[in-house]
């Protein structure tokens, strides 16, 4: 079974797609985090973000930088996004999620584009979509637990600033799926978000 989890910045799918791999024994990829190394592989060139060629060049980044902690960060989520536009970086990208998708007995990937182009033939589709506050106050906090310093008021302005450029690209934006399922977990607790998300697994399952 393949199971999409596609959305938006601190939409909490990242927690859900964890939970769901974790609950029917699958294996997970979060796919933020190859545009992540992308973008800080590109900080680490002195490259441009936005230039196709410095972006591409960024494709072939180590291994070990999948480790490394400034790959959560906020400039660095920002330098993904950027980077994520050119569509010669995606296509370099598309076989990793590809063969990680369709391996055998399936699995869970989360991000933004895995219902309509990695795996469209997921059987279970899930959009998390959560309100520009309650997601900005979920990322403050994690930032804050993480030591770094910045405001909520920055936090919500990169997140909209995100969700803008995702939404807008012109190769696999930021959409939910015609068939995708669409969770709000605006005013869901963690737990409580977990266990609508497994419940939309099991009725799909069960109706497909
Ligand atoms: O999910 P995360 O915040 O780690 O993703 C960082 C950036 O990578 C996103 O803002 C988006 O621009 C890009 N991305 C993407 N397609 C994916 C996953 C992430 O374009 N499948």
């Amino acid at each position: 079974m393949i199971i999409a989890v596609d959305g938006p910045t601190a939409s909490g799918k990242g927690t859900i797609a964890k939970a769901l791999a974790a609950h029917f024994a699958l294996p997970h990829l979060d796919t933020g985090l190859l545009y992540r190394a992308v973008g800080l592989q590109a900080a680490l060139n002195h490259g441009n973000p936005d230039d196709p060629g410095d972006a591409c060049a960024a494709c072939e980044f180590p291994d070990s930088l999948l480790a490394d902690p400034e790959l959560r960060s906020e400039a660095t989520g920002s330098l993904a996004s950027r980077v994520s536009v050119h569509p010669e970086v995606r296509r370099a990208l598309y076989e990793r999620q590809r063969a990680f998708a369709t391996q055998p007995g399936g699995a869970v990937l989360d991000g933004r584009d895995i219902g309509t182009v990695i795996a469209p033939e997921a059987e279970v589709k899930l959009f998390v979509v959560a309100s520009v506050p309650a997601r900005a106050e979920r990322r403050f906090r994690e930032m804050q637990a993480a030591g770094r310093s910045v405001t909520l008021a920055e936090i919500a302005a990169d997140l909209e600033a995100r969700d803008a450029r995702d939404r807008s690209r012109a190769e696999a934006p930021l959409v939910a799926a015609p068939d995708a399922v669409l969770l709000d977990t605006s005013d869901l607790g963690r737990e409580a978000a977990i266990a609508a998300a497994i419940g939309i697994v099991v009725a799909r399952r069960h109706s497909g």
